[in-house]
């Protein structure tokens, strides 16, 4: 302000009148003020016109952006599903406004403790309830990530009663209905899997599955399934045609039983489980995949892992997902899909794959071309460490034209 500095605000206002403002300030509270509506006009045009596909936002790295430019990164992709390994306050808090709707998760860590009622009430009253009435979409939670995966039965006996244990303190607190509560699963659930009508859960999983889906189809929510054709090309290359993977133009595989005919891995994948959940008599539970992806760099015994595969599998993944195909099986079912993942996660352990599943490098630039190109804000800090106000306005006016611009692009590739 002009008047900065000659004195305390209360002589100021006491001894003269409000001068006028000089026309600079003036002027630019007339661009706040229109940028703020532009910004009102593109946060609903955002919600209306988001991507079918979601996406997994891991953060098991020391380089990522602040989650503030994230929700920049995704809302200029037009990605409007997002799914978490954690509900990050610092992340639910960056999207306030957005529309972007959340899965948010209970790492394994955690799940025995859940099964306590008042363990399970608190930890929704910390991690879900504040967002939700602050205007945050928090449509899922879920309670463990791939339990089945490893070898702790305590853990894989625990994940029912603790998933049975939020629910009860959702309806506890009112929310009973607005939020979906599961768990992700692997494929290492199956013991069967091709063809897709013989889809068969594994026996040591099935007293654990079999209580599960009479909760899921009881509260109508997802199966949740992790599907990587990835894994199967790797440890079979000669075999498995990577065509089949990648959802190119190939043969495809017949399923005898039913006539039906796979044109993609994933597909056959999905269709398994829902005949796994059928052989147990649910025909109600929908199944999800919450995972699915394909490694850009590997090591040497990883074959496939190239950004060439990569972005061919996210490419045309994307294209049947907007397209809303259903699998052969559930026709009129679109596949639901969250891609793994946003970012390379450089802290992740394992083999070089693991660390190289990212959409886009830490620094925002793309790791290969899906048609989709984001855009992360520059870090501007001021010396207090907060983004200076002027630099947000612009970057809502950009973030207007380069959303309008970016879906038109995407309408004319698509
Ligand atoms: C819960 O899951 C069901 C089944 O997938 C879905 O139809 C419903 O929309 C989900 N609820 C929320 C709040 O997203």
């Amino acid at each position: 302000m002009a008047a900065a500095g000659t004195g305390t605000p209360s002589s100021r206002t006491a001894l003269s009148p409000p001068a006028p403002l000089p026309y600079d300030v003036a002027a630019a509270c007339r661009f706040v003020l229109l940028v703020a509506l532009l910004l009102l006009a593109g946060g609903q045009v955002s919600v209306g016109d988001a991507l079918s596909i979601g996406v997994n936002y891991g953060q098991i790295a020391n380089n990522l952006p602040s989650p503030a430019r994230v929700s920049w990164l995704l809302r200029s992709m037009r990605i409007g599903k997002v799914k978490l390994y954690d509900a990050d306050p610092n992340v639910l808090r960056a999207f306030l406004g957005t529309g972007v709707e959340f899965v948010v998760g209970i790492g394994n860590e955690a799940v025995p403790s859940m099964v306590s009622p008042a363990a399970a009430q608190a930890w929704l009253q910390q991690h879900v309830v504040p967002h939700l009435r602050a205007g945050a979409r928090i449509a899922c939670v879920t309670v463990g990530n791939e339990v089945f995966k490893g070898t702790d039965a305590a853990l894989q006996a625990a994940v029912l009663p603790a998933v049975q244990s939020v629910h009860r303190a959702l309806a506890a607190l009112g929310l009973q209905g607005r939020v979906n509560v599961t768990t992700a699963h692997s494929l290492d659930v199956m013991g069967a899997s091709f063809p897709p009508s013989a889809g068969a859960f594994a026996a040591a999983a099935l007293p654990h599955l079999r209580p599960f889906l009479a909760f899921l189809s009881a509260t109508r929510a997802p199966f949740l399934i992790n599907c990587y054709p990835y894994f199967a090309y790797k440890d079979d290359p000669a075999r498995v045609p990577l065509e089949y993977v990648l959802f190119q133009p190939n043969a495809g595989v017949a399923d005898a039983r039913t006539g039906l005919r796979y044109d993609n891995m994933l597909y056959a994948q999905v269709d398994a489980v829902y005949a796994a959940i059928q052989a147990l008599g649910y025909t109600d539970v929908e199944v999800k995949v919450s995972e699915t992806g394909w490694p850009s760099r590997g090591d040497p015994d990883e074959p496939g892992a190239t950004p060439e595969n990569a972005g061919t599998y996210i490419r045309n993944l994307m294209r049947r997902i907007e397209m809303k195909q259903g699998t052969p099986m559930r026709p009129d079912t679109p596949v639901d899909v969250y891609v793994f993942a946003l970012f390379n996660e450089n802290l992740k352990p394992g083999p070089a794959s693991e660390r190289n599943y990212g959409l886009f490098y830490p620094d925002g630039t793309p790791v290969y071309n899906v048609g989709l190109q984001g855009y992360l804000p520059p870090m501007l800090v001021s010396a207090a460490g907060a983004p200076q106000p002027q630099v947000q306005y612009l970057f809502f006016f950009l973030d207007v034209f380069i959303c309008h611009a970016c879906k038109h692009w995407v309408r004319s590739v698509g």
